[in-house]
Parts: structure tokens; C-alpha cells; sequence
């Protein structure tokens, strides 16, 4: 029988958790609860289907990843896939297949990588089992990834007629290196977790299970640091896959500057000086906002 698309209440597709609760080594949550300060937890939840990125999905995620980045409570988001099989095994198929080039470039649930990458807060992709097609580019459109020893990579498309369209060509190729992106994406040879570390497309590998626990871990790390450094480390080090590089030191060099007269710049400073532990102001109010300002 052909695939058909799945069904699913809209309202389940992304389940976001902020903040976050630290999970043991199995990727339960500890009981009794441990909150991480700072820290969102946002879940693919359509296990059935491998998590596959619907376009329904897509959107509820870029509005989960939207609504977080502009809280400022919210200082690092943490992406993963429900159950044990999949982060997301790419778009759906079925799904596409009705889609014509006209209704792909209308089709606002298609925009979803590009949301996900375009925040300000630092992201981070908890991934176990396959990461496929769009599943790997939305891994990618993360700041980081930490993978389960259990993930599987890869650009399939090839094997379905078409390209990666998701962002694949270009952050695969500028995360490996052009001729390791061309041989997976010609051939959709999918990367074991042990691969994808050494061909630097992962940050870290951890055991299947940990793989959640490790990632959140690693935002309550950066939910910790200073806020302002935080989005101008994310801006600048984004910015090397971005720009030339004379271009991207200047932007380093702007940033640098501006973090200086910022009440962490002199705190920091001073801390080290005075010999004792830095202590970093609460997060400030979303930018813009007229009142409240520290
Ligand atoms: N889209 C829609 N449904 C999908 C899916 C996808 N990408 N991947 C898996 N599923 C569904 C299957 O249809 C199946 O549903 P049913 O139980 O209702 O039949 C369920 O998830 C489990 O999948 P399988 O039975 O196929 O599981 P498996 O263990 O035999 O194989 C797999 C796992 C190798 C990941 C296989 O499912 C697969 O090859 N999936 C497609 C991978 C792919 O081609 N991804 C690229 C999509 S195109 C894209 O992403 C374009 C882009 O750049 C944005």
C-alpha cells in the first residue's frame, strides 16, 4: 500500500518544556524535578512517522523557536525528536510528493530551516537514530549537535530524484568540506555517529541514551554565561559560515567592541581582577522593549 500522510493534531506536533528538566542517563527526567535555568527543551513529535518534518510541523516549530528566542528567560534551546528511532528522518515524503515547484515556493512551512537557523539563542540538537534529508538539515541549522552513538546522518534525496532543499548542499559542504559533501550527497550514503564526529559534523557523541541529558547539560553550560557575549559569540562564530573572511573579522571586531561598557564586560573584568567568581546579571528584557532595562 502507498504512504500516505500522516494525521496528527496540529497542537502535538512540537512540545516545548522551558524550562527544560534535567534528564539521568536513561533521558528520563530526574525525580524529584531539576529545572535548568534558562533552558527549553522543543521536541519533533511525531514518532509514527519517524518525526518527519510535515509542513504543519515545520511551522509550529519555527513558532515554538520564534516565541523562545523572544523570551528572555530563555537562553538556550535544546531541539530533539520524540522516542528513540529518529530525530527526524527528513520531510515528508508523502507530503512532497504532491507538491509542484510553484506550491514548494509558496509554502510557508518550507521557510522552517531557514526560522530555526535565524534565532538569536543559541540551539542545540539532541540527536538519536536517523537524522535524514531535512532531519539532517535542521540538525545542521543548530549551533551545535550532540549525537547518541546510535545517530545515523545523511543527504537520501538522491535516492528519491531530487536535492538536499533544505540548506544541505551548502552547510554539509561548509561543515565537512566540499568533497565529502559531494560523495554523500550524490550517493545518499548514509554516516554512522563515529563517522559524522570524525568528519567534524558533530560537536560531540555520547552513549545512545545520554545523548538528551548531554545536550541539555551543554545548554545549562551556556545558559550560565553572560547573555550578551553569548549571542555575540553566536553571531560572529555563525557569521565564518556566512561571510568572506575579512568580512566575518569585521563583524567579530564590532562585536568585540560593543561587549565592551556592557555591566558583564565590567563585571567579568573586575571578577578576575578582584580574584573572585563573576557574578552575571539576571537576562535583561527582549530587545526593544522601552522599560525594565538593567
Ligand atoms: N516522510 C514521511 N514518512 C516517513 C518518512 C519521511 N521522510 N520517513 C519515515 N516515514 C514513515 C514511514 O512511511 C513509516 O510509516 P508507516 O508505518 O505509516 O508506513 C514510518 O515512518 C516508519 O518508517 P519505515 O517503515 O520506513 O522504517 P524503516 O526502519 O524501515 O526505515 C528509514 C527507516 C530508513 C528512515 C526510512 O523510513 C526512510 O528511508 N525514510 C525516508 C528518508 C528520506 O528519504 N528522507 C528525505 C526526505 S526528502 C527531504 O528531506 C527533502 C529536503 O531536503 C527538505
Amino acid at each position: 500500500m502507498a504512504r500516505q500522510p500522516a494525521r496528527d493534531d496540529p497542537q502535538d506536533l512540537v512540545l516545548v518544556e522551558h524550562p527544560a528538566s534535567r534528564r539521568g542517563p536513561d533521558g528520563a527526567a530526574l525525580d524529584p524535578p531539576e529545572p535548568l535555568p534558562g533552558v527549553a527543551l522543543v521536541t519533533l513529535n511525531r514518532p509514527r512517522a519517524l518525526n518527519a518534518l510535515s509542513f504543519g510541523l515545520l511551522l509550529r516549530l519555527a513558532e515554538a523557536v520564534e516565541a523562545l528566542d523572544a523570551d528572555p528567560g530563555c537562553r538556550a534551546i535544546v531541539l530533539t525528536g520524540a522516542g528513540t528511532r529518529a530525530f527526524a528522518a527528513g520531510a515528508d515524503v508523502a507530503e512532497l510528493a504532491a507538491q509542484d515547484a510553484a506550491s514548494l515556493a509558496a509554502a510557508p512551512g518550507f521557510r522552517g530551516w531557514d526560522r530555526v537557523a535565524a534565532v538569536a539563542t543559541p540551539t542545540i540538537a539532541a540527536v538519536r537514530g536517523y537524522a535524514l534529508g531535512g532531519g539532517a538539515e535542521l540538525a545542521m541549522a543548530c549551533d551545535m549537535i550532540v549525537a547518541g552513538d546510535d545517530a545515523t546522518f545523511g543527504q537520501p534525496e538522491i535516492n528519491l530524484g531530487i536535492i538536499p532543499g533544505a540548506g544541505g548542499t551548502q552547510r554539509l559542504a561548509r561543515a565537512i568540506g566540499k568533497a565529502r559533501a559531494m560523495e554523500l550527497v550524490l550517493t545518499g550514503r548514509r554516516v554512522a555517529a563515529a563517522e559524522a564526529e570524525r568528519l567534524g559534523l558533530v560537536t560531540r557523541v555520547v552513549p545512545a541514551g545520554e545523548a538528551l541529558a548531554a545536550a541539555l547539560d551543554l545548554a545549562a553550560a551556556v545558559a550560565a554565561q553572560p547573555v550578551e557575549a553569548v549571542r555575540a559569540a553566536v553571531e560572529a562564530v555563525r557569521a565564518a559560515a556566512e561571510v568572506p573572511l575579512a568580512a566575518g573579522l569585521d563583524v567579530e571586531r564590532g562585536l568585540f567592541r560593543g561587549l565592551f561598557g556592557t555591566p558583564d564586560q565590567v563585571e567579568g573584568m573586575a571578577a578576575f581582577l578582584d580574584r573572585r567568581p563573576p557574578r552575571w546579571r539576571a537576562p535583561g528584557p527582549p530587545a526593544g522593549a522601552a522599560d525594565g532595562a538593567s
